[in-house]
């Protein structure tokens, strides 16, 4: 599929974006291993979520999904899961391997997880290291460093480990595990990364301490099943937010948008930059804060990004190459390694295809820099396979002269089914 889009004037009006998609991975998880009903609101209901929904249904849980992306879930317990037939896909999902290699971990059967091209060159280690040292019997290509992977569930012994990268899914692997460790699991981060597995834990009544920088699990402890709102995607929000910042004479409104200060690196950033972004009707719902977004057109200036602001916003920072072709000055992002190994290296991807547009931005082997004001031109462009990757160039669009193409489009419904829409909503409006 390709997405064509022209140069528009401004964005207008009031809209709700998708579920959290972070958030959907993990109620959909603890919801099976807990005791009794889960009830979930809003799930995102986009192909990585599906994954890791088919996998928990895969592993003999009863999972419905209405058409109003409402859950109902009847939790089998830490020890209900049952040993799946087939190999599990987790399609494009590193969220979804990620989480259930931890899980399946502390199971008493054989588990087998594959994925697509993408999936099988991204990095597992990181989590399949810490995991065998929790006594786990995992076997991957290159001595369990991709995919596909297997596991032999085991008694596991508790961890006292620091993470050498950054990442709230190897985090919550080894969380996930911890729920069955015989013992206290102790994890410290470096640099903290989102935080909604601890929030979700806590809610369903784990034994878990939480004193950043250390997380502290107690395996053995039933989860209580529960009712989850799950907010507005704030890095789907982004792609909206920062359009409407950039675009002469917009001014919109996203509600109820997930705003856990461990995701807002994004607003933050922009704020930074010069945005108008306004937080309005601040409240907690599921142990998750939420508020709704006014976003208003202002001029932009260069900002630069360091290692630690970066697990905060490290979804967006395609995005943020995009605000910085609009700002005057130099914006440099640094530290940012991680985006070579996402779905795509999105260093790369976003460089060349920017600079397609006529965008004065450079690679860095840690990030990128960029000079702004630049106008930019319509171009045929590739997405990569990458869903950010194509929704950061189609808010470029926007404000290019002439015509744009992102070609292989279809790859938006890993995070955002329904994205085209929502933006023609506010250009119309
Ligand atoms: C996610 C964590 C981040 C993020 C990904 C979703 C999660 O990855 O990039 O889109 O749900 O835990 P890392 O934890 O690998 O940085």
């Amino acid at each position: 599929m390709e997405l064509v889009l022209e140069k528009v004037n401004k964005l207008k009006g009031n809209i709700f974006v998708p579920g959290d998609k972070s958030i959907s991975h993990r109620s959909l998880i603890l919801g099976s291993i807990s005791q009794g009903e889960t009830r979930i609101y809003n799930l995102l209901n986009s192909l990585d979520c599906l994954r890791t929904l088919g996998c928990m249904q895969a592993l003999g849980v009863k999972i419905e999904l209405d058409e109003n992306n409402s859950v109902n879930i009847k939790g089998k317990g830490l020890y209900g899961l049952q040993e799946a037939k087939g190999i599990l896909d987790v399609g494009n999902s590193g969220t979804t391997i990620r989480l259930l290699i931890g899980l399946l971990s502390g199971q008493n059967f054989y588990s087998v997880l594959n994925g697509d091209t993408s999936i099988r060159k991204r990095p597992m280690k990181r989590v399949v290291q810490p995991l065998r040292l929790m006594g786990a019997d995992i076997w991957g290509r290159k001595d369990g460093q991709f995919a596909p992977l297997s596991v032999r569930g085991n008694k596991l012994n508790p961890l006292h480990y620091t993470l050498p990268v950054a990442s709230a899914q190897v985090k919550t692997g080894l969380l996930l595990a911890g729920l069955y460790a015989t013992g206290e699991t102790v994890i410290r981060e470096p640099l903290s990364t989102r935080d909604h597995t601890e929030r979700m834990l806590e809610i369903m009544l784990a034994d878990i301490k939480i004193s950043p920088p250390e997380i502290k699990i107690k395996g053995g402890k039933e989860l209580k099943g529960t009712e989850i709102l799950i907010p507005g995607d704030i890095s789907s929000a982004a792609y909206f937010i920062v359009a409407a910042s950039i675009l002469k004479g917009s001014q919109i409104t996203i509600k109820q948008v997930g705003v856990n200060p461990t995701r807002t690196g994004i607003i933050e950033i922009l704020k930074k930059m010069g945005a108008k972004i306004d937080i309005l009707k601040y409240q907690i719902k599921s142990n998750e804060p939420q508020a709704d977004l006014k976003i208003e057109c202002s001029k932009l200036k260069g900002v630069e990004i360091k290692k630690k602001n970066v697990p905060f916003l490290i979804d967006e920072l395609p995005l943020i190459a995009v605000a910085a072709t609009q700002a005057q000055g130099k914006t440099v992002v640094s530290g940012a390694r991680e985006l070579r190994v996402k779905e795509t290296d999105r260093i790369k991807a976003i460089v060349n295809e920017l600079k397609k547009m006529g965008a004065d931005i450079g690679e860095r082997e840690d990030g990128f820099a960029v000079n702004g004001p630049t106008k930019l031109q319509g171009a045929v462009c590739e997405s990569y396979n990458d869903h950010r990757i194509a929704m950061s160039l189609a808010v470029a669009a926007l404000l290019a002269e002439g015509k744009t193409v992102i070609k292989n489009s279809e790859c938006i419904d890993i995070s955002f089914p329904g994205f085209e829409k929502m933006l023609q909503r506010l250009i119309d409006s």
